[in-house]
């Protein structure tokens, strides 16, 4: 049965974990959708993954729109959720024109990184048919401000901003949000604040869902490996039985455990 925004709310309303991926190809997402994966994401992620660069700043929208199209064509039943790219949705009126391509690619949902700066974007794409995924914590595309890849809301003045924007962000419409690599306390007191799911990434095993790159989950990393990654193909037979074994230890809350969150 096809996955709605309406389920995955009922998911977290009924206090059961789902779990979700990132896809570029048909045949993955066809994969990742026989394992019966909650939401397929084509994430901004693929400027690393497939290009091979160091950060997602590369990425056009035409190309989240082609790896959209490509993943469409495997998926029956997944959610399908894909990125809107740096700096595609500096204003209101970019995000609306850059959102419609991804919709008509065969997105369900956009996802875009940032908090309360974003209410009117996130405002003016919902009330024009677009549902919206928010993403905070460390936000890649915001990698040269940051200084690098690194945890974000240690401090209590940097949480209480990722709560407020979580919040801000909720109010706005958003119908979700990835949490990335922030401590498991705050995934956690931001999970319970929400009315909608959260999606963690290095955020602890207290959010509704999780997602991984596929390529961490595969044992298929470029670099160095993140701390949350777990390779479930290690011990499967399959990549269909691996993704498998991921959906079912997130729904039983034993992925991630505490070695794969942050304090
Ligand atoms: O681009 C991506 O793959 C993402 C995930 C890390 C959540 O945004």
């Amino acid at each position: 049965m096809a996955i709605t925004i309406s389920k995955l709310q009922n998911l977290k309303e009924q206090g059961k974990k789902f779990a979700t991926i990132t896809a570029y190809d048909a045949s993955f997402a066809n994969i990742f959708d026989k394992a019966e994966v909650a939401a397929i994401l084509i994430g901004d992620s693929l400027g690393m993954t497939i290009q091979g660069n160091s950060s997602t700043l590369q990425v056009t929208i035409e190309e989240v729109a082609y790896h959209t199209k490509c993943v469409n064509k495997g998926v029956e039943n997944a959610l399908i959720i894909a990125d809107l790219p740096f700096m595609t949705y500096s204003n209101v009126q970019d995000a609306c024109i850059n959102a419609a391509k991804l919709m008509q690619a065969g997105a369900n949902v956009v996802k875009l990184e940032g908090g309360s700066f974003l209410v009117d974007t996130v405002k003016t794409l919902t009330r024009n048919g677009v549902a919206v995924c928010g993403h905070l914590g460390l936000t890649p595309q915001s990698v040269n401000i940051f200084g690098g890849y690194k945890i974000q809301g240690r401090e209590e003045e940097a949480a209480q901003q990722i709560f407020e924007d979580a919040i801000a962000l909720q109010e706005a419409g958003a119908c979700m949000i990835v949490l990335e690599c922030i401590p498991r306390s705050l995934a956690s007191k931001i999970t319970k604040a929400l009315r909608i799911p959260t999606i963690g990434i290095g955020a602890g095993k207290d959010t509704d869902g999780q997602i991984l790159v596929m390529h961490d989950a595969l044992g298929l990393t470029l670099g160095k490996t993140p701390k949350f990654a777990k390779n479930f193909l290690a011990q499967s037979s399959s990549v269909l039985e691996a993704i498998k074994l991921y959906k079912s230890e997130v729904e039983a809350n034993i992925y991630p455990d505490d070695s794969q969150s942050f304090d």
